[in-house]
C-alpha cells in the first residue's frame, strides 16, 4: 500500500550537524575518490605548519635583525618567507582544487543514483511525490551534500588542526599573554552563537519562502495559456510579487545577522587586540617579552579568530548536508514496488491471452476502483472496455502492463501473473496507447523508436499502419523533424497518430488502445481502424472508447460499472438486452445527433 511518508517530509528541518550513521553512508559514498579525500587531508598539517611559521618568522626577522640593524641577516629571513608564502600557496591551491573534485564527483555519482533510481520507481510514487520536491533532490539536495566535502568536515577538520597549532604556540612563547587573549573567547563564543542561530533561523525562512515563489512560478509558466486566456494576469501578478516581496524581506533579515555576526566578531578582535597591545606593551617595558614577539602575537590571534568566526557556518553547512544526505538516502532507500521479481517466469507461448481474475484494486486506502472484477479475452480477439468516466477503464489498463500493481485477485498474461513476468518484455508484450500522447524532445524518428532499437522498417511499418505516413511527410523534415518539449508544435490528434504508431513499432502482441483516437477526425479515425485491422489481424486488440459508434464492430463488449463487468456480448446482442451498454448508446447518439 502507499505509504505518506514523502508528502510530510519538509525541505526545511535541519537536525544534527554530524550523524555517524549518515556520514558512514556518505563516506560509501565517496569511497570512490577515496585518495581524493585523503589526498587534501595530507595537507592539512603542512598547510598549518607554514601558517604558523609566518609570524614566527616576523617575530625573528624583528627581534633578531631590525632591531640589530643586521641587513643581511634580515634579507634572508625576508627570502624564507617569501619561500613559505609560495610554497603556502600552492599548497592551498592543491587543497582547494582537490576538495572541488572530490565534491563534484560525489555530486556527479550521487546524482546519476538518484536519477537511476527514479527510473526504476513505480507509477504511484510520481503521483504522490511532487516534481518540485524530486527536482530539489538530484539538483540541490547532491549540491548540499558536497558541500559537506568543500567546505564542511574537512574543513573543519583543518581548521581544528590550526586552532591547536596556534593555541600550543601562543602557549609556549608567552603564557600570560596568551591567557589575555583566550579571556576573550567565552565572549566571543556567545555572539558568535547568539547571530549564528538567528541567521540560521532567518536562513531556514529564506529557504522556505524561495520554495514557495518556485513552486508559484513553475505552476504560473506551466499555466501561462490558460492564465492569459481567463486575463487572470493581474491576480498572477499581485500573487508573484507578494511571494518575491515575501521571499526578499527573508532574505534581507538574514543578511542582518549575518552582518551582526561579521562586525561582532570584527570589533571583538579589535578588543582583543587592544588588551594585547596595552598588556603586551606593558611585558615589554618589564623587560618580560620582546617587540617581534608582540607583533607575531597579533597575528596569531588573527589565526585564532578567524576559525572560530567561521565555525558556525561550517555548522550550518554541515547541518544543511547531513539534512539533505538524510532526504537523499531516504529516497534511495525506497525501493520500487513494482519491479521485475528474482525468478521470473516465461509464458509457454506468446499468444496474447489476457485473464482478470477477481481483480481488486484501490490506488489509496480501501476506495476500491476495481471490486471483484474478472473478464477474459482470448488471443486474436478484439475486445472494447466501455464505461462512463472515472470508472476505471484505465485502471485495467494500467494494471495489466503493470504500472500498478492489484491490491487482490490475479492479472494474467498469456498464463503467468503479471507479477511473474520480465518487466520490460511484458511491456513490449504488451503495446498501450494512452488518452494523453506524451512526446520527448527530439527527432520524430527518437519519439518512435524509444529504446534505440526500432530500425528504420519497423518505424515505416508502423507509421503506414497508423496512418500516420502522410502527416510524417507533411512534417518540413520528414522522420528528422524535431519536436519541441512536450511536442508543443503538433496538434493533439497529430500526437496522437505518432503515440500510435509508436505503439506499433514493437509489434506487441496485444494492443490497448485507451481513447487513443478521441482527437483524430472521424476520417483520420476510420483510416486508422481500417489499417489497423489490417495489422492487427490475428492479435488481441483491447479498445477503450467513449463514442460508442467506434466500437460496434468488437467480437466483444465488456461494460465496467461499479468496480466490475457488468454485461458482455456483441454490440447487438447489448442493444437488444436493453441494459447499460443500451443506455449509454442511446445518450451517445442522442449527443452525435444533437
Ligand atoms: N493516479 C491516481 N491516483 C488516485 N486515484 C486515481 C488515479 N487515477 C485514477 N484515479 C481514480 O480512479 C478512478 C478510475 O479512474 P480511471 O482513470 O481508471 O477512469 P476511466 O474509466 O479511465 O475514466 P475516463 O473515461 O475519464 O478515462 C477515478 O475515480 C479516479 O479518480
Ligand atoms: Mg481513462
Amino acid at each position: 500500500m502507499p505509504e505518506p511518508a514523502i508528502h510530510e517530509e519538509h525541505d526545511d528541518v535541519l537536525g544534527r550537524a554530524f550523524d555517524r550513521r549518515l556520514a558512514g553512508r556518505l563516506w560509501a559514498t565517496a569511497r570512490a575518490h577515496h585518495r581524493l579525500v585523503w589526498g587534501s587531508v595530507a595537507l592539512f598539517p603542512f598547510i598549518t605548519l607554514l601558517e604558523l611559521a609566518q609570524p614566527y618568522l616576523l617575530k625573528i626577522a624583528i627581534d633578531d635583525h631590525i632591531l640589530h640593524a643586521d641587513w643581511t641577516g634580515l634579507t634572508a629571513v625576508a627570502v624564507v618567507y617569501a619561500a613559505v608564502l609560495g610554497a603556502l600557496y600552492g599548497l592551498r591551491l592543491m587543497e582547494a582544487f582537490l576538495m572541488a573534485l572530490t565534491g563534484q564527483r560525489v555530486i556527479h555519482d550521487l546524482r546519476a543514483r538518484l536519477f537511476e533510481h527514479l527510473l526504476r520507481l513505480e507509477a504511484g510514487f510520481f503521483d504522490r511525490t511532487p516534481v518540485g520536491r524530486l527536482m530539489t533532490r538530484v539538483l540541490s539536495d547532491v549540491e548540499a551534500v558536497s558541500e559537506a566535502f568543500t567546505s564542511g568536515l574537512f574543513a573543519v577538520v583543518a581548521d581544528v588542526v590550526t586552532l591547536v597549532g596556534v593555541v600550543a604556540i601562543m602557549l609556549w612563547m608567552d603564557w600570560r599573554l596568551a591567557l589575555v587573549t583566550f579571556a576573550i573567547v567565552p565572549v566571543l563564543f556567545a555572539v558568535a552563537g547568539y547571530f549564528r542561530i538567528r541567521a540560521r533561523d532567518a536562513y531556514r525562512e529564506v529557504r522556505r519562502r524561495l520554495a514557495r515563489l518556485n513552486a508559484f512560478l513553475q505552476e504560473s509558466i506551466q499555466g501561462m495559456a490558460v492564465i492569459q486566456l481567463f486575463a487572470r494576469e493581474a491576480h498572477e501578478r499581485a500573487e508573484f510579487q507578494q511571494r518575491n516581496e515575501d521571499y526578499r524581506r527573508s532574505l534581507f533579515t538574514s543578511t542582518r545577522f549575518e552582518a551582526s555576526l561579521y562586525a561582532g566578531v570584527e570589533a571583538l578582535g579589535s578588543v582583543a587586540l587592544a588588551l594585547l597591545v596595552w598588556y603586551g606593551g606593558g611585558r615589554i617595558l618589564d623587560g618580560a617579552l620582546t617587540f617581534g614577539a608582540l607583533v607575531a602575537f597579533i597575528q596569531y590571534t588573527n589565526r585564532f579568530f578567524l576559525p572560530i568566526r567561521d565555525l558556525g557556518a561550517k555548522y550550518t553547512v554541515m547541518q544543511a548536508a547531513m539534512a539533505s544526505a538524510e532526504r537523499i538516502y531516504s529516497l534511495l532507500d525506497r525501493g520500487p514496488e513494482v519491479e521485475t521479481p528474482r525468478a521470473t517466469r516465461a509464458p509457454a507461448a506468446a499468444a496474447g491471452r489476457v485473464a482478470f481474475e477477481g481483480v481488486w484494486f484501490a490506488y489509496a486506502d480501501e476506495r476500491w476502483v476495481l471490486a471483484d472484477c474478472s473478464f477474459t479475452v482470448t488471443p486474436g480477439e478484439h475486445v472494447a472496455l466501455v464505461g462512463t468516466t472515472g470508472e476505471g477503464k484505465s485502471t485495467c489498463v494500467r494494471l495489466l502492463n503493470r504500472t500498478w500493481d492489484v491490491g487482490r485477485g490475479r492479472v494474467l498474461v498469456d498464463g503467468v501473473d503479471v507479477r511473474e513476468w520480465d518487466l520490460g518484455r511484458l511491456r513490449r508484450h504488451v503495446g498501450v496507447i494512452f488518452q494523453d500522447p506524451v512526446l520527448f524532445t527530439g527527432s520524430v524518428e527518437s519519439n518512435l523508436t524509444l529504446d534505440g532499437d526500432g530500425g528504420r522498417v519497423a518505424v515505416e511499418r508502423a507509421l503506414s499502419a497508423a496512418n500516420a505516413a502522410a502527416l510524417v511527410e507533411r512534417l518540413p523534415q520528414g522522420l528528422a523533424t524535431p519536436l519541441v518539449e512536450r511536442a508543443a508544435n503538433l496538434s493533439h490528434g497529430e500526437r496522437q497518430l505518432l503515440a500510435i504508431a509508436r505503439a506499433l513499432v514493437y509489434n506487441p502482441a496485444i494492443l490497448v488502445l485507451d481513447e487513443a483516437t478521441s482527437s483524430v477526425d472521424p476520417e483520420s479515425e476510420r483510416m486508422i481502424r481500417d489499417a489497423m485491422a489490417r495489422l492487427m489481424a490475428g492479435r488481441t486488440t483491447i479498445t477503450i472508447a467513449h463514442r460508442l459508434s467506434t466500437i460496434h464492430d468488437a467480437d466483444r463488449i465488456l461494460v465496467l460499472h461499479r468496480g466490475r463487468i457488468h454485461e458482455e456480448g456483441t454490440h447487438a446482442a447489448l442493444l437488444k438486452r436493453g441494459g447499460l451498454y443500451a443506455r449509454l448508446h442511446e445518450l451517445g447518439a442522442g449527443a452525435a445527433l444533437g
